[in-house]
């Protein structure tokens, strides 16, 4: 991993760039969402930027102009515990704009899932805009496995919600709330 000082280290733990610098050496990724709750989908883009970036933080928008099943605080921890084992990845939450939150992280990139050509008209104006805002700071999707194309967090919300069988589509934290919101 590049610049590992303690500094570093100790401002990456907490989510923000060592003072004074902007990102050390390393190649910092924002990856910004609802993730409500994070789906397997959302976990296959966190593992293909994990080998593109040198740090993934995924940062989970508090204030979605949708009504969240999960509180910002619940939807983090859901995250934490799918990443656990991805030691790249850090879990934050942002309210305002992706492209503060990803000054305030360091990062010099926005990643995205696109997920069928239909995500891609939104995606690309987002793209455009947050370029506009900060010019310094790249957008780049990456593409889903054929698998997850179809998931969606309000799909597998829906099918919990009337019984189906939703494994193999979020991982399992997001499952047990889901089935404990949702089906006490
Ligand atoms: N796998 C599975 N599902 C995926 C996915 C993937 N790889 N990628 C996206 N999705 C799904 C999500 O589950 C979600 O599904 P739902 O609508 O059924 O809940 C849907 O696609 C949208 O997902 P999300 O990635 O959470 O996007 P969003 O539109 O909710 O939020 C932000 C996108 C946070 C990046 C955007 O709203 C934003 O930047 N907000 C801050 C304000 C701002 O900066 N505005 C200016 C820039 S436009």
């Amino acid at each position: 991993m590049a610049g590992s000082g303690r500094e570093e280290e100790e401002a990456w733990a907490s989510g923000l760039p060592p003072e004074g610098s902007a990102s050390g050496s390393a190649r910092i990724a924002l990856y910004p969402g609802s993730f409500d709750p994070v789906t397997l989908g959302h976990l296959d883009i966190i593992e293909r930027a994990t080998r593109i970036f040198d740090r993934v933080v995924v940062a989970v928008l508090q204030s979605a102009t949708k009504t969240s099943l999960f509180t910002a605080a619940e939807r983090m921890s859901l995250l934490e515990a799918s990443t656990q084992d991805m030691s790249q990845v850090a879990v934050t939450s942002f309210d305002g704009l992706t492209v503060d939150c990803a000054r305030n992280v360091g990062a010099s990139t926005i990643v995205r899932g696109l997920r069928a050509v239909s995500d891609f008209e939104g995606e690309f104006q987002m793209a455009l805009m947050n370029r506009r805002l900060a010019p310094e700071i790249h957008t780049v999707f990456l593409m889903t496995s054929l698998a997850n194309v179809f998931v969606s967090s309000s799909m597998v919300r829906d099918v919990c919600r009337h019984g189906g069988d939703i494994s193999g589509l979020a991982p399992a934290p997001s499952i047990l709330a889901l089935q404990k919101k949702l089906r006490p």
